[in-house]
């Protein structure tokens, strides 16, 4: 694929701003408007067999070391670590990551100008089975910390263009109906344009803090999205 089809396949898309209103939510509605789409058959057993065992990449996208979305990935790596997976995790805002310029150098299929901690992150990336995106919701949209590693993508595009499964977790501190709605666009049009397949979301609405976000079943999700993946 050159860069021109690239362009043209994925578009550019109206991106409207809408942060006012961040009305907080009880626990119950949050945990009522958990979305966990996970196939989950709760049979570990077979999860821990051998011959299901995957190669899986965490990127995560927050600043927060401690905070709420670095919860769910640390919940999710749990279940995935007990049911046999390999797990290797890529905290984006703690790594060295220069924003794509650009420059075509790569053409879409080599060496990157810049070598940072992509070098470290694209081996497993390659490798992977299953790549699990965790992210504040920054604005509507995925924080600038992860979106800089996935357009680094581009120096892989052909190569990271073959099946894999992918899954989406991510916290707001917005509970209206529409929160993620942007984001999980992205996540979905991402998808299909990598020809990946969704393996499950964990969307922790009216989450803006650790305390409240320990208070709801959303960690509990991610592990089992782990567990069941
Ligand atoms: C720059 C910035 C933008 C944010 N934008 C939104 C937003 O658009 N909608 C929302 O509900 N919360 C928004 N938040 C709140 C965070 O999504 C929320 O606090 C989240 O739990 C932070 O996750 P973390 O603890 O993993 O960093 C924003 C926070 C920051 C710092």
């Amino acid at each position: 694929m050159n860069r021109r089809d690239f362009i043209a396949s994925t578009g550019a898309g109206l991106v409207t701003i809408m942060l006012g209103g961040c009305n907080f939510m009880s626990q119950d509605k949050a945990q009522q408007q958990s979305v966990a789409l996970a196939a989950m058959d709760n049979n570990t057993d077979s999860k821990n067999d051998r011959s299901t065992k995957m190669k899986i990449t965490v990127i995560t996208g927050s600043p927060h070391q401690n905070g709420t979305s670095a919860l769910l990935a640390d919940k999710f790596i749990e279940g995935a670590t007990a049911a046999g997976h390999d797990v290797f995790r890529f905290n984006s805002a703690f790594e060295e990551v220069h924003p794509c310029i650009g420059c075509d150098r790569c053409g879409m299929n080599g060496p990157c100008v810049y070598q940072d901690s992509m070098e470290k992150l694209n081996p497993e990336l390659l490798a992977s089975n299953l790549v699990a995106f965790v992210t504040p919701l920054y604005y509507y949209g995925m924080s600038a910390q992860i979106k800089t590693v996935i357009d680094r993508f581009y120096a892989n595009n052909s190569r990271l263009h073959v099946s894999k499964k992918a899954i989406l977790m991510a916290t707001a501190y917005n509970s209206s109906d529409w929160t993620f709605n942007a984001l999980t666009e992205h996540y979905k049009t991402l998808l299909r344009y990598m020809g990946w397949e969704n393996a499950g979301m964990v969307l922790a609405v009216g989450c803006g803090t650790r305390s409240v976000i320990e208070r709801t079943d959303f960690p509990n999700q991610a592990y089992q999205l782990g567990l069941n993946i």
